[in-house]
């Protein structure tokens, strides 16, 4: 038995499959079912009885055995089970004829091509690492894979892959990932909203989906006959009911830049308004793309290191380990080596944008202090000395809100040196 929590029929005959390296065409045609049959069976469509006796067959393995770690107990089999609980055993054990794994197992994973004190980054396909890598062994796990948009990421340029084919590779690294993530754990999926429906489905059947966050992207480009696409979706996933780590930050309240007054009415009373900020939301439309030279590392979609300082900081604490898979510029791993995490990554193509970004991290060092500065107050120091330079003109009352979170110091003494 290999631990894993299986949670269809289709999980079990995808994992049956595999472990028997067969192609789904080749278990297709053994089975006398069409390939796309076949797919459907692995991605939840649930399979008629005559389809599990085909698929039983053809794996060599009783389909009772199936329905049974799929979690079904038909009623012939239950009662039969009822007569002789240790058949039970028996059947899984036939069924099954690999060795157990531990988690104490010996892995051979390949040399890293660059290490830090709390990271590992390794050349590699990620399939070919997270097969190596120990389950249950991560606390976060965020993931920005290619989007299949035919961008070119380097030398090798796999990202135009049929629409099957991609979800197929997909769910392939995604269960691997899965495997790896600690109960408790976090899983976010960063993606097109287009391939996020997919996949929130199929992740669905192993993990909670605690969120589908809406990042706001500024600059997109229209697309004829469709509505102006706004927003890539980040799924939040946690391994079982409840997360083991779920602390937000807070944030400022929306200001006019020039001003300094409020956005949003937030509802009920300022002075009752948590010093500490506003709630995070599931739609962030703060988070800016990476144009600027200082910290573009390299030419194909890097993230905004605010978007990693978020997640990392929402769901995983100082020395826990995040697993990135897809490296691109190394947002996560510059993220995480700041913030204390450890972290293993993929990159499949050239590393040298992340062993360079980690030779000049002060940088990133300096933009994760800043973005730290405007959290969990009321208000920025930029929309406080707006609001000071724009008090008469436009009413502002210090006292209406308790600023003490927002201003080291005495409000008063603050306020004082805004007039200066
Ligand atoms: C969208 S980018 C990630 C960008 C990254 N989040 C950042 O902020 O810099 C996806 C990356 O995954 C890499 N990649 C594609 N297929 C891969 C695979 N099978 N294993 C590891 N990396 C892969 C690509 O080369 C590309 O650099």
């Amino acid at each position: 038995m290999t631990g894993l929590l299986f949670r269809s029929a289709g999980d079990v005959v995808s994992q049956l499959r595999r472990q028997r390296e067969l192609t789904d065409n080749e278990l297709a045609k053994e089975a006398g079912l069409r390939v796309g049959t076949l797919r459907e069976i692995e991605t939840g469509v649930p399979p008629t009885d005559d389809q599990i006796e085909k698929l039983g067959e053809a794996l060599n393995v009783s389909p009772d055995a199936i329905r049974l770690v799929a979690g079904e107990f038909p009623e012939e089999l239950h009662s039969e089970l009822l007569e002789n609980p240790n058949r039970a055993l028996n059947v899984l054990q036939n069924a099954f004829d690999t060795e157990p794994t531990t988690s104490e197992e010996e892995v051979s994973l390949p040399d890293p091509v660059f290490t830090t004190g709390q990271g590992k980054l390794y050349n590699a396909d990620c399939r070919e690492i997270l097969s190596e890598l120990e389950d249950e062994s991560f606390d976060l796990i965020f993931a920005d894979p290619p989007f299949n948009l035919d961008k070119d990421y380097g030398e090798k340029n796999g990202d135009d892959l049929a629409e099957d084919e991609y979800l197929r590779w997909s769910t392939e690294w995604i269960d691997q990932a899965v495997d790896l993530l600690k109960p408790g754990g976090a899983f976010f999926l960063y993606n097109l909203p287009t391939w996020n429906t997919h996949f929130a489905h199929y992740i669905s059947r192993r993990l909670n989906l605690r969120h589908w966050i809406a990042v706001d992207i500024k600059f997109g480009l229209p697309i004829p006959n469709r509505l102006y696409p706004s927003h890539y979706s980040l799924l939040y996933f946690v391994k079982g009911d409840s997360p083991k780590t779920f602390d937000p930050d807070r944030l400022p309240i929306d200001t006019c830049p020039h001003c300094g007054g409020e956005q949003n009415d937030y509802g009920g009373y300022k002075s009752k308004m948590n010093p500490k900020g506003v709630n995070l939301t599931d739609v962030w439309d703060d988070v800016p793309p990476v144009r600027h030279n200082k910290y573009l590392n390299r030419d194909a979609n890097q993230l905004s290191l605010k978007l990693l300082h978020r997640v990392i900081g929402m769901a995983s604490e100082e020395g826990d380990r995040v697993l990135d898979p897809f490296g691109g510029a190394g947002t996560t791993y510059a993220a995480a080596e700041i913030m204390g995490r450890e972290w293993v990554g993929t990159e499949l193509h050239d590393c040298s944008p992340i062993i360079e970004r980690f030779e000049n991290l002060d940088q990133d060092r300096e933009y994760i202090a800043e973005i730290e500065e405007d959290l969990n107050l009321l208000f920025t120091e930029d929309a406080l000395k707006n609001r000071m330079k724009y008090k008469d003109e436009f009413n502002f009352n210090f006292d209406d809100y308790d600023l003490s979170e927002s201003m080291n110091g005495s409000v008063q003494q603050r306020l004082g040196s805004y007039e200066e």
